[in-house]
């Protein structure tokens, strides 16, 4: 749709006013992150519902067509060509210069934000509340990116070479948010850009590069390809011109794309297995909204999802926390994006294998407190589910299951919780709920994540004040966080040095 259109259709949601602080910092240009539309304004309401009625009307039609935005694979390799070439000018221009260009694209995601929170309603399944905060980080990343380059020009234009080509494959549950950050990286760090959307989410990923393209980011430096996952590992993946690959998904999935090619520079973002540690010393009711967020959020498919609480001493001997938990979870509203009631929308497929399981069936020792219901033909809509006496080491411990369901597990002493928390292979956010000064420093010292949370939900990092990235096997690669300072440094590579000395 051209600009023009959707201004028509959708008039920008009001905002409140401008909370923008001038932020210290080493950039010459201050980064404030955007605030989200705020409900509480009487036009958003009619604003959000407009953008749903579209993700109806769309989905119900699934009429429209991304075709002229996509590639097939035969043209993958003159795409590819293309795309290095353009790559080797956009390098060679000024940081300064492409700087620009990216504050623009924060503006055009902006203007952009009704269509983007439709399409991810249509396609994820993204109630208004989670899609629109995904553009909200969208728009950071594309400033906060843009003062990096220019930081990377001032300070370090010598000495760092640019890519000419990167390939970004994001998942389908941040269907605009991460490909947005792994692109405006790249493209900041002086390199073009392949984008592969996910599969399940294809028209999100065209309408972000048309926001791109509308700010002026060159069609050849900004390249959008659907190829199947075949296609993605032996052609893509494997190609020599490809100079850095910025992926977002499974562990397994970043280990398979390494093994196309060991020699390619991977910054791989992947599973998480999160818990938050309640201690007897919290304020419960902060907790248990912070648990039922971060649990429940988007249908629990997000790899920062809490998927366990660890109550502790008095807290788990208690019954307060658990009931509270219970009336909150029972008392949430599951239903699709397109209805604005809707707290928990439908999963992006069936639920089958591990989270059917996980869904339909207890281990030893385990009870459901809230018992997850299937609420439609498809097996796309659940109502979530909370169990109890989750066994220390036991498969649903140590599982990433991407779904909505939450287990408890008790622990006799914070050292304890602690080293639950740790036993998953992951490593990506962790949460601690407490009011005690000694009882944070002695988790923060011991607790093995990449994002650790306190008296805060586990999902949702901000730009800049929260970088993103995992521990363990939630991170594959060579990256640093996203959304923190040296985001960009992966992306480039070292100058070699000359001497005439
Ligand atoms: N960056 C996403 C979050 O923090 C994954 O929830």
């Amino acid at each position: 749709a051209s600009l023009a259109a959707l201004d028509r259709r959708v008039p920008l949601p009001h905002r409140t006013q401008d909370r923008r602080l001038p932020v210290a910092g080493t950039a010459q240009t201050a980064f404030a992150n955007v605030p989200d539309t705020d409900p509480a304004v009487p036009g958003n309401i009619a604003w959000s519902r407009d953008i749903l009625a579209r993700a109806a009307a769309s989905t119900a039609g699934a009429a429209t067509s991304d075709a002229a935005l996509v590639t097939t694979a035969d043209d993958l390799d003159a795409v590819l060509g293309s795309a290095t070439e353009a790559g080797r000018g956009w390098g060679a221009l000024p940081g300064t210069e492409r700087a620009g260009l990216l504050r623009r694209a924060a503006v055009e995601l902006e203007r952009h934000r009704a269509e983007l929170v439709e399409v991810m309603a249509a396609e994820a399944g993204k109630t208004v509340d989670q899609g629109d905060p995904e553009v909200s980080e969208a728009i950071d990343f594309a400033n906060y990116y843009a003062s990096l380059a220019e930081e990377l020009d001032r300070v370090d234009g010598a000495v760092r070479r640019p890519v000419p080509l990167t390939v970004v494959t994001p998942p389908w549950n941040f269907p605009v948010a991460i490909p947005a950050g792994s692109v405006l990286a790249a493209l900041a760090a002086g390199s073009a850009v392949v984008l592969k959307p996910a599969s399940q989410a294809v028209r999100c990923g065209a309408v972000l590069a048309e926001a791109l393209w509308a700010a002026g980011i060159p069609r050849d430096v900004l390249r959008l390809v659907r190829v199947g996952e075949h296609e993605l590992g032996s052609r893509l993946v494997s190609d020599p011109r490809v100079g850095r690959l910025i992926l977002t998904g499974a562990y397994e999935t970043a280990e398979l794309f390494r093994s196309f090619r060991t020699d390619l520079p991977l910054l791989a973002e992947t599973s998480g297995k999160n818990a938050v540690v309640v201690t007897p010393s919290a304020d419960i009711d902060l907790a248990v909204r912070d648990v039922v967020h971060s649990a429940f959020g988007h249908a629990g498919q997000k790899c920062s999802a809490a998927s366990l609480v660890i109550l502790v001493g008095s807290v788990a001997r208690s019954r307060r926390f658990r009931d509270q938990l219970v009336d909150a979870v029972a008392s949430l509203k599951v239903g699709p994006p397109t209805d604005p009631t809707s707290q928990v929308g439908p999963l992006i497929g069936p639920a089958e294998g591990k989270l059917l399981k996980a869904l339909t069936t207890l281990d030893p020792g385990e009870s459901w407190v809230v018992r997850p219901q299937r609420l439609d033909e498809a097996g796309q809509l659940w109502s979530p589910g909370v169990k109890v006496g989750v066994a220390d080491g036991s498969e649903y411990h140590l599982t990433e299951y991407f779904g909505p369901v939450l287990g408890i597990m008790t622990a006799a002493t914070l050292d304890e919780a602690i080293t639950m928390q740790n036993r998953v292979a992951y490593g990506l956010t962790a949460g601690l709920h407490t009011r005690d000064a000694s009882e944070l420093a002695t988790w923060l010292d011991r607790v093995q994540a990449g994002n650790l949370y306190v008296n805060r939900g586990t999902t949702g990092a901000i730009v800049r004040r929260q970088p993103f990235g995992g521990w363990k096997r939630s991170a594959v690669g060579a990256g640093t966080k996203a959304g923190g300072p040296n985001y960009l440094v992966g992306l480039t590579d070292w100058a070699p040095s000359a001497s005439t000395a």
